[in-house]
């Protein structure tokens, strides 16, 4: 295993997806980490940029320990000048301007010895990326130059024999040519990784782990949604721990049509998962009522579902005591990708800056099963979506659970702008299904991320026959986006978009219009509340 410490860099997690997609298996820790206390010893480690900088007070520094391992290490933009700093605290200094953006490196050839070996295999020229205001203002000792650009005579370094680099350019941002060649001659030649990590390592690395925490009388309580990160959460739980696993959905009564039948199906009678599904419906509208001021909504919404899942915590909990060979409930799992964890990885440590929405407002901080806090367990928290995806397939879960659009926690709740009533729920969930619909015969669907009807609750006038009609407005949203932090809106063709418009007009009571929301992502958001 690589070990990536991570500085805190936007694109920190960019450089385990591309040594991944070489087979590489890598991991990826705060740069606080200590290496004492990790139970396995890293082949080669990567130090990640990051926007601090080394000479600053209370700057993230690294664990000292890494140099005496004899391990090859990569220090990547801060990674970088991390190394020369702690080599000699007056190698890094504040350039006079930033170097932003795409730019020419210049290779240079030092021979076939230790340091040529990062860039082996390259041209004299590339193209790269890079985003740094400090830089290297003398070469480290017992280091040579192996690139620089115009702005930056030592945007790569190497030591003379130790398999130490730094380079100030980012292999793992696409702009970057060649990038992940970089990161294979490091990986790969340098490291002498073996590249042959795929899924299926994954899922015995995972239930070994799973089982080794868990124990062998511990129960789990888990929350599914039908979504495909909590379905193959779920999916893993159960062969790791079999009938000690209970899955929870709770019918909001804020899903899409037949939504909840469709989980009931696929967790309980295909993956044969021990699903208990709680009736929340008129409790969530109850709260719900009057309720117009969205933050509000969805404070409830995560209240509602902290109570519930509390009251069936204790349930289980109770039961078990009649069962002899199932212990405590003493974990909650959730399905969170490792995207859902950047922010909170990073050094800065359980940030606050971490979405609410990541888990339905607050799960599992205060979950408690009668008597201790449950402890949370996520077994996804390493992977990507798309990996999320891979993995479904292969636990064997269909097609289209696999490739299904997120959904909210919160649900349609959020994407009626104004109360919530479940007749207005009626009218979102018939006009979405109309779109989505639409959207699958069209053949498009996998095209874009995510895709839904929403309703704005003021009316708008209509005719209808020969009289005029008030109704409701609904708007139609869908984006493409690779990692639901930007969007851009999907670009129907317009004949299928008005189509589309004329059925949902036609077919569902109570709307006299239908818009379609073009706003990127900034400035507007996916949902609309
Ligand atoms: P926004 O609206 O923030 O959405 O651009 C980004 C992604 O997150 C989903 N989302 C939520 N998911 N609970 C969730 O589980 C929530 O409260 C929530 N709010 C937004 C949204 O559907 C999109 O995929």
């Amino acid at each position: 295993t690589v070990l990536v410490l991570d500085f805190g860099s936007q694109t920190s997690h960019l450089i385990l997806r591309r040594l991944r997609s070489l087979n590489v298996y890598a991991e990826m820790l705060p740069c606080t980490t200590k290496l004492a206390d990790l139970d396995w010893t890293p082949i080669g480690i990567v130090l990640s940029g990051g926007p601090s900088s080394v000479y600053d007070e209370g700057a993230p520094s690294v664990d000292p320990a890494i140099f005496d391992l004899g391990i090859p290490i990569l220090g990547i933009c801060y990674g970088c000048q991390l190394l020369a700093y702690l080599i000699n605290d007056k190698n890094v200094a504040r350039g006079e301007a930033r170097e932003y953006g795409e730019t020419d490196l210049t290779i240079h050839n030092v021979g076939s010895s230790n340091a040529g070996r990062l860039f082996e295999g390259f041209d004299d020229t590339l193209h790269v990326f890079m985003s740094h205001f400090d830089k290297l203002v003398h070469l480290p000792e017992g280091f040579v130059t192996i690139a620089s650009t115009k702005n930056t005579a030592y945007a790569g370094i190497a030591h003379e024999s130790k398999p130490i680099f730094g380079i100030q350019l980012h292999p793992e941002i696409s702009h970057t040519n060649r990038g992940t060649d970089i990161l294979a001659n490091f990986a790969i030649k340098i490291c002498k990784a073996r590249p042959n990590w795929e899924m299926g390592n994954f899922t015995e690395k995972e239930i070994i782990r799973i089982r080794k925490l868990v124990g062998d009388n511990a129960q789990v309580i888990g929350a599914v949604s039908g979504g495909v990160d909590s379905t193959v959460a779920a999916r893993l739980m159960k062969e790791a721990i079999g009938d000690r696993f209970h899955a929870i959905l709770v019918d909001t009564g804020l899903m899409r049509l037949d939504e909840c039948q469709q989980v009931k199906e696929t967790l309980r009678e295909h993956l044969g998962i021990n699903l208990t599904i709680v009736d929340g419906g008129e409790l969530f509208f109850s709260r719900l009522a009057g309720v117009v001021e969205p933050e509000t909504k969805r404070k409830i919404i995560g209240e509602t579902f902290i109570d519930l899942f509390e009251k069936e915590a204790i349930r289980i909990e109770e039961e078990a005591k009649e069962t002899p060979r199932a212990g405590k409930v003493e974990w909650f799992l959730q399905g969170t990708l490792y995207a859902d964890l950047i922010e909170s990885l990073s050094f800065k440590g359980p940030s606050a800056t971490i979405k609410s929405h990541h888990n339905v407002g607050g799960l599992p901080a205060r979950m408690m099963n009668g008597q201790a806090q449950l402890k949370l367990i996520e077994p996804l928290r390493e992977l990507f979506k798309d990996e999320v995806r891979a993995f479904g397939r292969q636990l064997g879960i269909h097609e289209d659970l696999v490739m299904r659009h997120p959904f909210p926690g919160p649900g349609i709740a959020i994407r009626i702008l104004g109360e919530v009533t479940p007749e207005r729920v009626e009218i979102v969930r018939k006009a979405d299904h109309i779109f989505i619909s639409m959207i699958k015969e069209a053949g498009i669907y996998d095209q874009m991320s995510q895709a839904y009807a929403a309703l704005d609750t003021n009316r708008a006038v209509g005719v209808m026959g020969d009289s005029r009609v008030y109704g409701m407005i609904c708007i139609l949203r869908a984006v493409t986006s690779v990692d639901f932090m930007s969007a851009e809106p999907f670009e129907f063709p317009f004949q299928l978009l008005k189509n589309i418009c004329r059925r949902i007009v036609n077919e569902v009571d109570g709307i006299t219009r239908v818009v379609y929301d073009c706003t990127s992502k900034p400035p507007g958001t996916i949902e609309l509340e």
